[in-house]
Parts: C-alpha cells; structure tokens; sequence
C-alpha cells in the first residue's frame, strides 16, 4: 500500500512519540528526555530514551532507534504500512481505500472467499467439539492435559464421523462444492461425489501471522483409528506451508528474544499452555528456508526443540544448515530422556524446560557430538577420521576469531591437544582450499578492533548529530561538505535531505526517518542524529573535536573517490575539488556559535 508522503506526515505530527510509547511502557521524565528500560532488549537499568522536542527514541544499550513509526513497527512486530494504520487510527485520520485492478481485485476477493470458508469451518469444528457428537475428542483433549483456555487459544475442534455435516453447513452458507474443494476441505469425485478431507480427527486450525485460517491439521484420537495420525490440508492459493509456522501468530508478539522451533503441533500447544509462548512448529513438512527468513524478522536466536530420537536428530541437523545458510544461529535444547516437549513438559514441569533453555548446546558443538556417534573412537582409524571430519567443519568458519574459540572449545572437550588440532585444521584448509588460518592466535579470545569502514561510518554519524544539534553549523561548512562526502547510501540520502531542510529552515529528524520504510534503514537513520556527542568542558574543545571529525569525514571521502578514480571522470573531479577543501579545511577556523 502506497501512501502520500504528507498523509504519513501527518499521521506521525498527530501522535506525540511520548505519549504513543507511554500507552506500551511506563515511561520517566529525566531532564528533557523520557526514559525507561529497552523493550527491545532485556536491561536492568533504562537506557531506552525518548526526545519529545525531536520526536525521536533511542536505545544506547541495543542502538535501536527511530520514530513514533519505527516504535510501533518494532513493538507490535508489523510493517510499515500496518504501522501507519495503526497510527492513523490512534489519530483517528481516515486512510484512503486502496484502489486495485480488477485483475486484483478478482483476487482479492477469491482469496478472501477461501479464507472465510476456513474460518466457518474451523467455526463448525469448534462447535463440533462442545457438542455431544464431540465427547470423545474431548477426552482425548483431557488426556493431553490441555486446559479450556489452551483449547480455545488454539482453536482446537473437532470434524465428526459424518463429514456431510460440514458439507451441508458450508453450503448453507453460501460456498460451492468448487470453492470447497479449492481451500483443501473437500475431495471431488465421480463415483463417490463430495467427500471431506477430514472426519473424526481432532482438528488444529493453522493460522497466519494475522491469525487467519489457512489450513487445518487434524489428529486421530486412538492407535485403532484408521489413516495417518495426522493429516493435514493440501497446499492451497492460501495455504503455502513452506512459509508458514504453526503458532508464529501468538510467537511473533512473545518478547522473549527467541523462537524455539518444534516438530509438532501438541509440542507447541503444549510449550504455549506452559508459558513458553515463543514455540513455532513447521506443518507436517520440513523446515524450510522460506520458514528461516519469516523467523529472522522477529529474531536470529532459535533454540530447536526437536524429537529426540533419530529422525528428530537428522531433522535437527537439516534444520542446523538452513539456519546458518540464513545467517542464524541455533541452539539445540536437549530433551532426554523423553521423546519431545510435550513429554518432557507434563512430566518434568515449565522450570525444568526453562533449565534445558538455558542449558541449550549450541548447534556447532551438536553437530560434532552427533558426527562422533558415527565413529568408533576405540579404534584408532576411527579416531583419526573424526579429527578429519572436525577439522573439515572448523574449516568452515570464514571468522578467525570464530574459528579459533571453536578451535578452543573443540579441543577441550575432545581432549585433543590445541595446537594438534589447530595444526590439522591448517592442513585441511590447505587441501580444500578452506578458510586459511591465521599464523598468529589472538590473545584474548574476541576482539572488536573497529575496521576503517567502521571508522568512516562512525564519523559520517558523528557529523551529522553535531548538525542536528548546531543547524547554524551547516552554513559555515557547506562549501567544503556535501552529500556526496557520506559514502554509505542511507547516510548520503539523509545528509541530503538534512541539507535541504536547513536550507528551507525546517529541519525536523523525525520527519526524515520516513524517508525509509524498513526497520532496520529507520533505526540506522537515527544513528545518525543520536550518536553520543563527546562530553566536553568548553567551546573551544568542542570546537577542535568538530573540526577534527569533519577533517576525518572529507578525509576519508577523498580516499574514496581516490581509489574509484579510474572508474569515472566525475569521481576525479570530486577528487581534486576534495583535496582542495580538505587543505583549506585544515586552516580554517570554525566556530559554533
Ligand atoms: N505429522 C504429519 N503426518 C503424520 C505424522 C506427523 O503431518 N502422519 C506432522 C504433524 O505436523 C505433527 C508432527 O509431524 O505435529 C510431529 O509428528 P510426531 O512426532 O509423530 O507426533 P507428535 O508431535 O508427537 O504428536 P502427538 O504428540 O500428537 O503424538
Ligand atoms: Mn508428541
């Protein structure tokens, strides 16, 4: 959905950021700033900030930052059209309607159609199982210790032994046997006519993240049933079940920082019901990379929750794969000696699952204990192999610094010398054309040194929040910077929009953020008008740090267009023009006032 610029402008004036982030957590005045501790990560003392003049919060814990728009984006986990609905309605400004094409329109409507027979099934379904007919199934609920408040979160239902009951409810509503059949509740043949998918299966209605039905699994209720335990709905026009998670609706708003990642549906219903409300499953089918990247947008940190058993291991490892290819970590939450959440909750209670969390064993360290199985580490062969195999997985780290605490931690529990195995991993590099390994190892484990590019982003920053807090600073300084001196793409559409607003005498930071509609772009947008300033005595000490940054920014934008020179003609002119106003730079005074 497209919005005019003006209208979202308009809808940000309305909200006064205090009083938005006031209604989600309890903010204190502080000087001239509201604060409290950071809902977006966990702190024991605030440094989660809120500028009423600017209209701007900013984290100086997690740097998360932005707007009244970017707050509510990031609170309620949506995006940044939702946000603005939200917004607009708080402000009570009317919204146009969208205006689609017939072609999308036609769509829309059959999308809606679809979706609005699964939510009169699973209507009928939950109907269904507060009936007589639905006795059994809620015994079987009552054996699986799901409490009335579970069974209604969830939806849970149940399709009776007569599957023309749905049929003719569906029908009485309007909806034909070919609508039916498309959203997966209905087979179509000519011998038998009309059957449903499902009959006498406790029924779990699948959500998407706005809590629509998209699909349905349903379980049998005994061993003696007949057909699979679960069976579930086709894909669909709406139902893709490889970008969709069981429970991701309720997941997405659990604030725990993490997601943990099961196999089955009980195992979620059954972590949610104890309090652990972040647990998704995927559907009947294996993780997916489509799954992967829905996941990253609420975290990175996933604790898999897998069966313990074999198939369980094997899914765990695939899953292992797709997180890293994803560029996400995982934790692997031990759950001997049962078989799976569900179990090991009812029998070991939340604070010992709560325990296994934060025990979780991370995914690398996993993969090793799981290759070791496959070995014979009494023989001496055996052995061997496995140190090859760990050295071929250690090669894989492309981080030194990684790599070597691996090194490390690997060495340790394996009771294989450091060096030995450093050693080895060096050679196997060597032969598989791996990551090279660093002669020298690092001295105290992690290290932070800032890269130049590091450096250079930092002083961009730093130049612009010194003009956000002196605008007059701009005039005395435009002949020697321009937009073009901020070399990372948000940076440089900022300081042009900074630059312009000055020049129109109406500079306003909370304004600028909208430039940009992903999350990520907004936070990143304010850093660049709340990098903390240095604390410093007098004018004349602040004078020389300004000085010194903007001697650093056109420094470094000078060896940028320096090393493209041979690319373009352009970038030799902005190289001598850079030169030029570095030099005279150098000499001149600026003052603040
Ligand atoms: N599954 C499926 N079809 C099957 C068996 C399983 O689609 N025939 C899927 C379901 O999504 C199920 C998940 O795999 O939730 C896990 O299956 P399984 O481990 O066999 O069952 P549990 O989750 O332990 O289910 P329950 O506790 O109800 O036995
Ligand atoms: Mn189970």
């Amino acid at each position: 959905m497209y919005y005019p610029d003006e209208l979202i402008e308009e809808i940000r004036q309305k909200n006064d950021i205090v009083d938005v982030i006031s209604g989600y957590v309890g903010l204190q005045k502080k000087g001239s700033n509201y604060v409290c501790c950071c809902p977006f990560h966990s702190e024991k003392t605030p440094s989660f900030s809120v500028n009423r003049n600017r209209q701007i919060y900013k984290c100086f814990g997690c740097g998360e930052g932005g707007n009244v728009v970017t707050f509510v984006m990031k609170y309620e986990n949506c995006t940044f059209p939702e946000a603005i609905k939200i917004l607009a309605d708080k402000a009570g400004v009317t919204l146009p309607e969208v205006e689609y094409s017939e072609e999308a329109k036609k769509r829309e409507t059959r999308r809606q159609r679809l979706l609005e027979i699964n939510k009169e099934a699973a209507k009928f379904y939950y109907v269904q199982l507060r009936s007589p007919h639905g006795t059994r199934a809620k015994e079987y609920l009552d054996k699986r210790e799901l409490t009335d408040e579970t069974r209604k979160n969830f939806g849970l239902g149940y399709a009776p032994v007569r599957g023309e009951e749905l049929l003719a409810y569906l029908r009485s509503k309007g909806y034909t046997d070919d609508l039916i059949k498309d959203v997966g509740l209905a087979k179509i043949d000519e011998k038998r006519g009309t059957t449903t998918q499902f009959w006498n299966r406790v029924m779990f209605p699948i959500q998407d993240l706005n809590h629509r039905v998209i699909g349905f699994g349903g379980r049998i209720m005994g061993d003696a049933d007949s057909g699979p335990k679960y069976l579930n709905s086709p894909e669909t026009e709406i139902f893709d079940k490889s970008r969709n998670l069981y429970g991701m609706n309720y997941a997405r708003s659990a604030r725990t920082g993490n997601i943990i990642l099961c196999e089955g549906y009980m195992d979620v219903i059954q972590m949610h019901q104890a309090g652990f409300t972040q647990a998704v499953a995927s559907l009947g089918t294996a993780f997916t990379p489509g799954q992967a990247a829905l996941i990253k947008k609420y975290t990175k940190d996933v604790l898999l929750a897998y069966d313990s058993d074999g198939a369980g291991v094997k899914a765990a490892l695939r899953a292992i794969r797709i997180l890293k290819d994803a560029g996400m970590s995982g934790r692997i939450i031990n759950m001997q000696p049962y078989k799976d959440p569900d179990e090991f909750i009812k029998n070991m209670g939340k604070e010992a699952f709560q325990d296994r969390i934060d025990h979780a064993e991370n995914a690398f360290m996993f993969e090793i204990r799981m290759l070791e199985r496959e070995f014979d580490l009494n023989d001496p062969e055996g052995k061997t192999n496995f140190y090859n195999q760990i050295a071929r997985k250690l090669c894989e780290f492309g981080e030194d610094v990684e790599r070597e605490n691996y090194i490390t931690a690997v060495a340790e529990k394996y009771h294989i010398g450091f060096e030995n195995l450093r050693k080895l991993v060096v050679n196997t590099a060597a032969k598989t054309g791996g990551y090279a390994v660093p002669i020298e190892r690092p001295k105290s484990g992690i290290q932070s040194k800032n890269t130049p590019e590091e450096n250079s982003k930092k002083a961009q920053r730093l130049l612009l929040t010194w003009i956000t807090d002196y605008p007059q600073l701009y005039g005395k300084i435009k002949q020697y910077i321009s937009p073009e001196d901020f070399t990372f793409p948000i940076y440089k559409q900022v300081a042009e929009r900074m630059f312009a607003d000055i020049e129109a005498g109406q500079l306003n930071p909370a304004s600028m953020i909208n430039m940009f509609t992903e999350e990520k772009d907004q936070s990143e947008a304010t850093s660049l008008f709340t990098t903390k300033l240095p604390e410093l005595e007098n004018d004349m000490e602040r004078e020389k740090a300004f000085h010194d940054i903007l001697i650093s920014v056109k420094r470094n934008s000078f060896e940028y267009y320096s090393s493209r020179m041979g690319v373009d003609i352009t970038a030799l002119n902005k190289v001598v023009a850079g030169k030029k106003a570095l030099e005279e730079l150098s000499k001149t005074h600026i003052s603040l006032k």
